[in-house]
């Protein structure tokens, strides 16, 4: 028999099933029989997950509860990390990370997939609910992409259809705004303008395919550490509020105008990201040099840097030379802009 593919198993009623008892497989736990209770949705789920960069990313003076009011436009780019979910009896939530940088991740369940995970079972789920997360990690870490905010949308996505809860859209993005500032767009995908603390969302229209090139750096950026280092460079001469998107870098989008695109990229955090990683002034210089690159810039916190590039030739061409670069780790081409997290596959056991 094929590959079944299920989708909410349990019709988005799970506390009520769980009452009706039959769309549960039971564990063996007779003195307390809803502690081996797990959700009858399918038995593996894969979803992929974009990176982000942003096209400009405008800063305001940090506010009283900590963060920075921001006004950018993200950008959902062809990086991806993927997530398959596993059903695991007696509420077990795991996370094992693959790829180049996976040791980079932690493994004590901090990382923003399983508390991701842990989440979404507190408010939709049982205790009983448990998950194998395996995460195939493209998406640099710490690398100013939305790495992390990727995982915990992936995890949202792949546990919430495991789980057969249903969740609407609407439901995911509050419970991805609670773990962090990019998971919401992380979820969303495409081409946005966020405020507020970088949660807050309206989707642009965005005409064209562009081409990014992406120089990876030998060791990461903590986010805090740069926003903190903006801190300290502007001081009282930051401004209180982020500054406007530019008309003209929306009309772009609008045109699907990457030439003038390359001219209004802007990052209000690169002087803080370069001073506490001065390398990057050389990726940067070398690929907004390039023969082809319509514009580079500080990727988000950095350290990624990204370039627009006019077309794939010049993309493969430039990411040849940054890839022999001193302190680039890595560097890939990619599109944009990538769909937000979704779905891939969702087999039942019969497979
Ligand atoms: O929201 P998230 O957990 O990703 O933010 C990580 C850190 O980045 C925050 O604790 C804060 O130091 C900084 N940040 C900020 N302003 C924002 C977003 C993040 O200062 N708008």
């Amino acid at each position: 028999m094929p590959p079944e593919v299920r989708k909410g198993a349990l019709g988005g009623r799970g506390r009520k099933k769980v009452r009706g008892g039959s769309a549960y497989r039971s564990g063996m736990s007779p003195e307390f029989p809803w502690n081996d209770l797990t959700p009858l949705g399918p038995n593996r789920v894969k979803v992929r997950v974009p990176a982000k960069i942003n096209l400009t990313l405008n800063v305001g003076q940090r506010a009283d509860d900590g963060y920075h009011p921001l006004l950018t436009v993200f950008q959902a780019v062809g990086l991806y990390d993927e997530i398959t979910a596993m059903p695991v009896l007696g509420g077990v939530i795991s996370v094992l990370v693959r790829g180049a940088q996976a040791h980079l991740v932690p493994t004590d369940g901090t990382d923003l997939g399983a508390q991701a995970a842990r989440l979404l079972r507190s408010r939709y789920g049982l205790p009983s609910y448990g998950a194998s997360i395996e995460i195939d990690k493209q998406i640099p870490v710490a690398g100013g992409m939305a790495g992390g905010s990727a995982d915990a949308a992936g995890t949202l996505v792949a546990c919430s259809e495991l789980w057969g809860l249903e969740l609407s859209p609407n439901e995911l993005q509050l419970l991805a705004a609670e773990l962090g500032s990019d998971v919401p767009f992380s979820l969303n995908g495409g081409t946005v303008i966020a405020h507020g603390r970088g949660t807050d969302m309206v989707p642009l229209m965005c005409r064209g395919t562009y081409y990014w090139a992406l120089a990876f750096a030998e060791t990461g950026l903590s986010t805090p550490a740069v926003f903190q280092r903006f801190d300290e460079l502007n001081g009282a001469a930051a401004p209180k509020r982020p500054a406007d998107v530019p008309h003209e870098l929306l009309a772009a989008l609008i045109a699907g105008d990457a030439k003038t695109l390359g001219k209004m990229l802007s990052n209000d955090l690169e002087p803080a990201a370069l001073d506490l990683c001065p390398a990057l002034a050389d990726t940067l210089a070398y690929g907004r040099s390039y023969p082809g690159v319509l514009g580079g810039l500080v990727s988000g916190s950095g350290p990624t840097c990204a370039f627009l590039v006019e077309n794939p030739r010049a993309l493969a061409d430039l990411v040849g030379e940054l890839r022999v670069l001193p302190r680039v780790r890595a560097a890939v081409g990619v599109t944009a802009p990538a769909r937000g997290a979704h779905l891939i596959s969702a087999h039942s056991s019969a497979a």
